[in-house]
């Protein structure tokens, strides 16, 4: 297997990454459909401001010219002309003022913004006697309707124009709002549903695959997909389950064959002692000591394979790991003694919880590495006590382990250097049930480089770290 290549391109900002996960797309989609349709509303409605204002200035001027006569009277001294402007701005709903054409207040709200000079068109038109309605950039809209030829009434329609511009505004403001919080709110229920898929995904790939994501039986597309990635993992998870039993059955059916070999290898070698001397027995015998030594690593990697497989069938209800005190100094005194290893143990009584058959086999798994790695130099074995856990450590002054390497001589079947050790030692099953083992007693295992005073030396360091109390108990 080789490493996926480093991606060259500098990694992406938060704002980008925002913007590319589903999140931001779904949310700036949504808003910005929003945005586009609150912007061609506006344009709509301003290119339309014009034929607006026609309809409107007519049905104002339908109201002037009812009240017309009475004002006509009013001014030519027949009436009150305060009280029928009075009467025309509550039937307008404007404010409203009677001016003289040379800008003198004649009756109506004082207040009134005086009449705006004139454009040439607009001033025919109101010779014409026809309304005008006088729009400025800035400033508040006013008509302007001819009285006779001797006064002007003059409309403000500013409050209410600018009521209207406000309202409009608000409005808007309080859609966009609106849209944008629903436009959160549909993006976050959907990528938080995803994000569960994913870490359910994530659980299942890193070999959970008694993990199920939550899903609901009458749910949507999520929940589909869910419910599939559920049946995935499922189907694995049994197909593993049987490979890994069908595993198991072979290894045990060939623990007895392979005894009787051994046995009888065994029984040839010593037959072979007995022959007269002669070329051909010197074979014999030398290929009697070779059978049985060949038998003996097979009969270690069935039984490697038998313990892996119990390991691995094994679930938190029917843990196969012992929970028995173990005193390491003499544990792992016995153990270093084949391999000449030099143990240490601090504190001297030092003493764990564990399965003694399980760690037997890890340890001597180390010790045999550490020993294949450094046939002549020291190899030394260690414990040290913790408050809660025991670090023991294999060591040796071999070529070590380079760091590259150093998490995958953990997998099955994973060997450095095959053609040189192929003649020696498993076949890379070791460190694999090492890993097993550590973990089963909920501890950890790992390869490092060795270190002698601060400094780095050739050789490699094999680090268990195991609870003092021994492996989690069985859930039952
Ligand atoms: N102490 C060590 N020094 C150097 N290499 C090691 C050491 N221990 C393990 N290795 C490397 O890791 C590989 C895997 O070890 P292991 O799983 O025990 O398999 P095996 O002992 O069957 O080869 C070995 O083949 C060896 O290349
Ligand atoms: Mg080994």
């Amino acid at each position: 297997m080789s490493e996926p290549a480093p991606d060259p391109r500098p990694g992406p900002t938060a704002l980008s990454r925002w913007r590319r996960g589903l999140f931001g797309r779904v949310f700036l989609t949504f808003f910005a459909a929003v945005l586009a349709f609150v912007t061609l509303a506006s344009i709509v409605q301003f290119a339309t401001r014009e034929r607006h204002d026609a309809g409107w200035v007519e049905a104002a001027d339908a109201v002037v010219e009812a009240h017309k006569p009475a004002l006509l009277a009013a001014l030519a001294g027949d009436g009150d002309l305060e009280a029928a402007t009075r009467a025309l701005a509550g039937a307008l709903e404007l404010r409203v003022a009677v001016r003289s054409l040379d800008g003198a207040h004649l009756a109506g709200d004082p207040a009134t913004p005086p009449l705006r000079p004139l454009r040439p068109r607009q001033r025919s038109r109101l010779e014409r006697g026809a309304p005008v309605m006088l729009r400025e950039k800035s400033g508040e809209p006013q008509l302007a309707f001819p009285i006779g030829d001797r006064a002007v009434l003059i409309a403000d329609t500013g409050d209410q124009a600018a009521r209207r511009a406000r309202n409009l505004a608000l409005g808007v403001i309080g859609l966009v709002g609106l849209l944008g919080a629903s436009a959160w709110l549909l993006a976050r229920s959907l990528t938080r549903r995803l994000a569960l898929l994913e870490d359910g995904a994530a659980r299942m790939a890193r070999g959970e695959l008694g993990h199920r994501v939550q899903v609901d039986p009458l749910g949507d597309e999520i929940d589909r997909l869910g419910r599939a990635m559920n049946d995935m993992a499922y189907q694995l998870g049994e197909l593993i389950r049987g490979q890994r039993s069908l595993l198991a059955n072979v290894s045990h059916e060939l623990k007895t064959p392979i005894a009787r070999l051994r046995v009888l290898a065994e029984l040839l070698a010593e037959r072979a002692e007995s022959l007269p001397e002669h070329p051909a027995s010197a074979r014999i015998r030398q290929g009697a000591v070779e059978l049985e030594q060949d038998l003996g690593e097979l009969a270690t990697l069935v039984q490697d394979l038998l313990t892996s497989g119990r390991l691995e069938l094994s679930g938190p209800h029917a843990s196969p790991v012992q929970r028995t005190p173990i005193d390491l100094a003499p544990f792992l005194a016995r153990l270093g003694a084949p391999f000449a290893a030099e143990v240490a143990v601090t504190p001297p009584g030092l003493s764990l919880v564990g399965d003694p058959l399980l760690l037997d086999r890890l340890i001597t798994n180390l010790l045999s590495n550490a020993r294949r790695a450094c046939p002549q130099g020291h190899v030394w074995a260690t414990a040290v006590g913790a408050a809660e856990d025991v670090t023991l450590a294999v060591e040796d002054e071999g070529p070590g382990i380079p760091p590259a390497e150093r998490a995958r001589v953990f997998e099955a079947f994973y060997r450095l250097d095959d053609a040189r050790a192929r003649d020696h030692g498993g076949a890379g099953l070791g460190l694999y049930l090492c890993a097993q083992i550590a973990r089963a007693h909920g501890g950890t295992i790992a390869a490092e480089g060795r270190q002698q005073a601060g400094e780095a030396r050739p050789g490699a360091r094999l680090v268990v770290r195991l609870p003092l109390a021994g492996p989690p108990a069985p859930v039952l």
